[in-house]
């Protein structure tokens, strides 16, 4: 099974290394020289170097990763959708996730979904491509992996998330379960945590419909109550 390994660099960034026996993917990996010498103390070979989208805090690792190693720098076209990444005898699936921005994308180990700025541990990120409607079908697609799937962000913005998410849902209580077992060393959830706790994954509960309907917000389908939690502040 193939590894996760989470480095935490920047304010509240959050990069990935992906590894197997032999081989790993630096994924947003901008925290260069713990990676690099987590490989080295290991015998690891860096393969691949990737990013989830082209935002600087995201890509500021790749030259000295890619400088510090014999790795390729996967873009565009290496990374299609549906597409497949082998280390070993392993694969790490592509899932295209336009929202954030348009060239977003996540990473699937099979049993990890390295998220990048589309699903965070709590909340989404912002739908700064303006195409709302992709952003919803992304977030669509992502719920289609596995309950036991573990979220790995681009970003450690737990507590604003939960804060936000405490607001919408007070009676919610797996919001403070998700909270004590938060660790800023080790920054994740499970999809079935997301499902419990994130309002943007939780569109179809009445608790949802019941506040849209107090808000006075659209809310007959889906895609309009998807909407109608986007646009509360
Ligand atoms: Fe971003």
């Amino acid at each position: 099974m193939l590894k996760v390994k989470q480095f935490r660099y920047g304010a509240d960034n959050l990069g990935y290394l992906v590894y197997g026996a032999e081989s790993g993917m630096a994924i947003d990996g901008g925290a260069t020289d713990a990676i690099l010498s987590f490989l080295a103390d290991r015998g690891l070979t860096l393969r691949y170097v990737a990013n989830t989208h082209n935002h600087l805090d995201h890509t500021c690792g790749n030259e000295a990763l890619l400088k510090g190693s014999r790795a390729r720098l996967l873009t565009g076209a290496d990374l299609p959708d549906g597409g497949e990444i082998g280390l070993g005898s392993r694969k790490i699936r592509i899932i295209h996730t336009p929202g954030h921005t348009e060239d977003s994308l996540c990473f699937y180990t099979g049993s990890a979904l390295i998220a990048g700025d589309t699903l965070f541990n709590g909340t989404i990120g912002n739908c700064f491509s303006g195409d709302l409607e992709g952003f919803y079908h992304s977030i669509r697609k992502l719920m289609e992996l596995p309950d036991e799937t573990v979220v790995y962000a681009g970003h450690d913005y737990v507590k604003a998330s939960i804060a936000f998410a405490r607001r919408l849902e007070p009676g919610n209580r797996a919001i403070g379960t998700f909270l004590r077992g938060y660790d800023p060393k080790h920054v994740f959830s499970t999809l079935a945590e997301e499902r419990k706790i994130n309002p943007y994954l939780r569109f179809n509960e009445p608790v949802i419909e019941k506040l849209l309907a107090k808000l006075r917000l659209p809310r007959e389908t889906e895609w309009e109550r998807w909407q109608s939690l986007m646009s509360i502040e």
